[in-house]
């Protein structure tokens, strides 16, 4: 036989056989059920209409166009991939509580490039258990009453006191600069204002832009300074690192002190495991201060109610000479519970998850392919009408005065409905390890920001989903120190 009939003969067989699996592919496909929705373009599919920005007390003209059309379920391509879209409260929870089983973590390749291949973010399996394990030890609730109220109340108050009267300050900027030094002193016992965290926090700036940027990496993009902004933070950990084993430096009662004496982390994954830490730890929380300082401004009657009550927990304390808040006092903060719990609700800092379907799944008589991107959409449930009575408006009394960890309304099956709803930490084995800190963290900012200050917004400015949340303007505003 000629070669090039046994080429000719190859090269009908390999044709053959790809249109046989792709036959085979699309009967499997065509039979199944896969929830509506459209495909858009090819490879860029939808995602620029779903990356479009929007006020961040909206789900957005992308997601109410597609709910309407398709329901609360419906399929697209997104980030390159195949996607089923959720914004069904049943289905969202179904996926947090089958993590590992049916669904499991899948963030775009770019946050790992960007966070590292050990960050919790984008670990599965036993890895990130491991990983999960040190981060709640560190921000257990024993933690945060033994340490993290009292550094919680000094860095709250470091700001504050560098308010002037009657000036104008940028909310979010000040925010940041609360949680950053919080997280950095909790982390790696870095001084707030010290040349080395000033340096920090700017390096981390740089970095920032480039975990929510666009994943170009061509000189001069926001992703690749923040490639190269890691660099430099990861150089800094490390030579953190190195300083305490050189000098047996082992009594830090720090995170970083923590691994290096406890655990048996490779030093890579130590650098990524605090990256991270820094990352999830004062960004999200730091956002949702701006977004409660934003929304009380619209609401004198809350402020009020939430002087009262703070007035009430610090005229005690004077009464018993105590200084610095305790636990105790925190518990008594129940309508600013319900305030904290309310940003959450209609700020939605993180506002949807990655995931993928590890098998292929069945809900509701839909099917979602094994190897299908999933994305829950937690917003969109915290803005539902059939779940939330007027859901775009900022009413904290639709919450019952309870200061524990879970909301819950006064009675009745809409109790249940929004408790069950309620999930801006996500769900299941990856719900927020650092939920109770930033729960902490806010109800402090709240107490001296009511007790000392008013303030009032200096420019038009609002929250906008990138779908990152921020305020354009960074929210300015005019405070008045209290006499
Ligand atoms: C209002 C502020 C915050 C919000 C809304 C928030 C939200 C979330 C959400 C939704 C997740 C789940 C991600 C996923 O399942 O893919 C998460 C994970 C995480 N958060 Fe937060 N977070 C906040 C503050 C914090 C703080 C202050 C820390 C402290 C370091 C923190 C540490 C973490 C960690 C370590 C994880 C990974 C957990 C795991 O994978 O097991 N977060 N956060």
């Amino acid at each position: 036989m000629s070669d090039i009939l046994v080429l000719s003969l190859f090269i009908l067989s390999s044709t053959m056989f790809a249109l046989l699996i792709f036959n085979l592919f699309n009967k499997k496909q065509k039979s199944l059920n896969l929830p509506p929705g459209n495909m858009g373009l090819p490879f860029l599919g939808e995602t620029i209409g779903y990356l479009k920005p929007y006020s961040a007390i909206s789900i957005g003209e992308f997601m109410e166009d597609h709910i309407s059309r398709y329901g609360k379920i419906f399929k697209s391509n997104l980030f390159g991939d195949k996607t089923i879209v959720s914004t069904d409260a049943g289905l969202n929870r179904y996926i947090f509580q089958n993590e590992g089983r049916l669904f499991e973590c899948s963030y775009p390749r770019s946050i790992g490039g960007i966070l590292g291949k050990w960050s919790m973010l984008v670990l599965v399996g036993d890895m990130h258990r491991d990983m999960r394990i040190i981060s709640l030890n560190f921000l257990s609730t024993s933690r945060l009453k033994t340490h993290l109220l009292r550094e919680v109340e000094q860095h709250t108050l470091l700001v504050l006191d560098s308010w002037k009267d009657n000036s104008v300050i940028c909310a979010q900027e000040e925010a940041k600069k609360f949680t950053f030094n919080l997280m950095a002193k909790h982390i790696m016992s870095l001084e707030p204002g010290k040349p080395e965290t000033e340096q920090l926090k700017k390096e981390y700036i740089t970095f920032m832009k480039g975990v929510v940027s666009a994943p170009i990496n061509f000189p001069g993009t926001a992703y690749r300074k923040a490639l190269k902004s890691r660099c430099t933070i990861l150089k800094f950990i490390d030579i953190k690192i190195e300083e305490r084993i050189k000098k047996k430096l082992d009594d830090e009662d720090d995170l970083l002190g923590w691994v290096l004496k406890n655990s048996d982390l490779s030093k890579e994954q130590i650098l990524d495991l605090v990256l991270s830490l820094l990352f999830a730890g004062h960004e999200t929380s730091s956002v949702s201060i701006a977004l409660a300082i934003y929304f009380l401004e619209g609401c004198p009657r809350a402020v009020q109610q939430l002087r009262e009550e703070h007035l009430k927990i610090s005229e005690a304390k004077k009464q018993s000479k105590e200084v610095e808040l305790t636990w105790d006092d925190y518990k008594k903060m129940e309508f600013t519970q319900c305030v904290v719990i309310e940003t959450l609700r209609l700020g939605n800092v993180v506002r949807f998850l990655h995931r993928k379907a590890v098998k292929d799944v069945r809900y509701k008589g839909y099917d979602i392919p094994c190897g299908w991107k999933v994305l829950p959409v937690i917003a969109a449930v915290h803005l539902d009408p059939s779940l939330f009575d007027q859901p775009q408006h900022f009413n904290p009394w639709r919450w019952h005065q309870n200061h524990n960890a879970t909301p819950s309304l006064s009675s009745g099956s809409a109790s249940t409905s929004c408790n069950n709803n309620f999930m801006p930490f996500g769900g299941g084995p990856r719900f927020c390890a650092g939920s109770e800190l930033a729960k902490l963290e806010m109800a402090v900012f709240i107490h001296h920001l009511v007790l000392n200050y008013h303030w009032k917004l200096a420019d038009e400015d609002q929250a906008f989903a990138f779908p990152f949340v921020d305020f354009p303007k960074g929210l300015p505003v005019r405070i008045r120190r209290d006499p």
